[in-house]
Order: structure tokens, then C-alpha cells, then sequence
């Protein structure tokens, strides 16, 4: 009977990015369905994601250690062995996690970007298309839709995985998602590397006062891009 080690896994920018991308997500889902007027709403929690996501890149760089792509982004050795079940119980991303994760980013960064050249041919215009020709906004319009059913598609094996850890493996990664830790009982200590056990990510308020300095100047700048044109 020892105490449970509880490990800072998800800094609170990670957390506030994440939940704050699903509500954009659902307000933009919703508000392209409705059309119409709320396509400006559209827009808004299209630019909203765009600088979420320009966020959580540089935050890949500068975040502490469970944010950081260095630290997550297996190679092939650790992915085989991951996928042969060989390799010991991480703390942050698993290496087949963290590529869901890639692709989510990339495809919602892909999003919003197409999005800002985007013209649905009845009212709404993206902000940067009158730089392209109307055939190239077409493009930009049909691959931004084509993308959409790429995200859901991730969104739903991002889902599905979720719930595979909860009810086949018995662990549950919300919690950490929500609150930043992990609970490590003794008895679990050996399924981990030594090394992992030992690496807390910093969530002070250094780190924090850092986040929100960058994600404020990337709002600006992200501001800027879509008011300026
Ligand atoms: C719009 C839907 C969603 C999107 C686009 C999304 C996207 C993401 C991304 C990009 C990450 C990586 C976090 C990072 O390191 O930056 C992540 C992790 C995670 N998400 Fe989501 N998410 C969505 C919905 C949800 C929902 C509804 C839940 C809970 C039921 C959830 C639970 C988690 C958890 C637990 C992790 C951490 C996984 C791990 O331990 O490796 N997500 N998600
Ligand atoms: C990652 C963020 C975004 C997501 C998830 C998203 C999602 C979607 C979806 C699902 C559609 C409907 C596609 C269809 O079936 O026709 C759509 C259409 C559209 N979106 Fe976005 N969008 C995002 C960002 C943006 C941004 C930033 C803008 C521009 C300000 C934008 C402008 C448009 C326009 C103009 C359409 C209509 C395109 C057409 O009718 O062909 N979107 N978006």
C-alpha cells in the first residue's frame, strides 16, 4: 500500500486549446448547416480555430514536455514496437496517438486555411478571396468540402479510440484531458519506462503568462490577416 504518484501530464494551455477547438468545431459545424447569416458565424469560429491551431504548433515547440512534438512524434522503432505491443505504458500521447494527433492538426489547419479562399456561391465569401481568380476560389471551396468529411472521419476515430481505452483497457485519458494529471498507482508503476515516470510537464505560471502572450499575439496577427485585405 503506497501512495498513487499524480503526474502533470497536460498543461492548462493544452487543455483550454483542446476544449476550446471542440467548441469551435461544434459552432462551426452548426452554423455552416444553418447558412445564410450565420455564415459570418461560420467565419468566426473558422479564424477562432486558425489561431488555436498556430497556437498549439508553436506550443509544440516552446510547451513543456507532454506538449511537445519532439517528445511525442515516434519514429518507426517505437511505432512497430508500440503496434506489436512490446513497448511500455507512456504518460502523454502513445506513438499511434500522437500521428491522430498530426493528422487532426494538419487537417483542421488545412481547414481553415482553404476556408479563408472559400466562396459558397449564394452570400459568403472568405476573406482572402478576392486575391484568387474565381476558379481558384472554386478549388479552394470544393477541397475545404472534401476535407470535412477527412476531419470527420478522424474526429470519429479519435472518438472511437477514446472508448476503446476506457472499456477494453480500462483507462481513462478524459480525466487527464480535464484536470492535467495522471494517477499512477505503485502497483502500475512497472508498466511504465522509469525515465517516463519522471517527466512532469511544468504548468506554472510562467508557462501560462507565456501561453497567453503568444496566443494573444496570434490572435492579433490572425486578426490582422483577415481585416486588413
Ligand atoms: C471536435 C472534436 C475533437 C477534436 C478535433 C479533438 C482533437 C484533439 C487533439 C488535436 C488532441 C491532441 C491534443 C494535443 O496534444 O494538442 C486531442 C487529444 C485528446 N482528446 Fe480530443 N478532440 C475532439 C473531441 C474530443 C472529445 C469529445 C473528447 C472526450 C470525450 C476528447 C478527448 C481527448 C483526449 C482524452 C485526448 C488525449 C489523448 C491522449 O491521452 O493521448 N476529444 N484531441
Ligand atoms: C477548421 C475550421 C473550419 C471547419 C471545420 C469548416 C467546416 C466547413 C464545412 C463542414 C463546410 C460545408 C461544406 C459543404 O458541405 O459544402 C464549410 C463550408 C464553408 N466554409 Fe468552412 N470550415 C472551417 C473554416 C472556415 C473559414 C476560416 C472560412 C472563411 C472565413 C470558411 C468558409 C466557408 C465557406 C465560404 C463555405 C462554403 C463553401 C461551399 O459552399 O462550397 N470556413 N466549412
Amino acid at each position: 500500500m503506497g501512495m498513487k504518484k499524480i503526474i502533470r501530464i497536460w498543461d492548462l494551455p493544452i487543455r483550454l486549446f483542446h476544449w476550446l477547438l471542440v467548441a469551435c468545431i461544434i459552432g462551426s459545424v452548426i452554423t455552416v448547416n444553418i447558412g445564410g447569416n450565420a455564415m459570418q458565424w461560420h467565419a468566426y469560429c473558422g479564424y477562432s480555430i486558425l489561431t488555436l491551431l498556430i497556437f498549439r504548433v508553436l506550443w509544440g515547440f516552446l510547451g513543456s514536455t507532454h506538449a511537445r512534438f519532439s517528445h511525442f512524434i515516434p519514429n518507426r522503432v517505437r511505432l512497430l514496437n508500440y503496434l506489436q505491443g512490446k513497448s511500455p505504458k507512456v504518460l502523454g500521447h502513445n506513438p499511434l496517438g500522437a500521428l491522430s494527433v498530426l493528422a487532426l492538426l494538419a487537417s483542421l489547419l488545412f481547414q481553415a486555411v482553404t476556408g479563408l479562399f472559400a466562396d459558397d456561391e449564394i452570400a459568403f465569401q472568405g476573406p482572402l478571396v478576392k486575391y484568387v481568380s474565381e476558379s481558384i476560389a472554386g478549388i479552394f471551396s470544393e477541397l475545404h468540402e472534401a476535407n470535412a468529411g477527412v476531419i470527420y472521419t478522424l474526429i470519429g476515430l479519435h472518438l472511437a479510440a477514446i472508448f476503446y481505452y476506457q472499456k477494453i483497457k480500462g483507462e481513462n485519458l478524459v480525466k487527464p484531458m480535464l484536470v492535467g494529471d495522471k494517477e499512477i498507482d505503485p502497483s502500475e508503476e512497472a508498466n511504465y519506462a522509469p525515465a517516463d515516470l519522471g517527466q512532469a510537464s511544468q504548468d506554472g505560471g510562467l508557462q501560462r503568462g507565456l501561453a497567453l502572450l503568444l496566443l494573444s499575439l496570434i490572435a492579433v496577427g490572425v486578426g490582422y490577416l483577415i481585416t486588413s485585405s
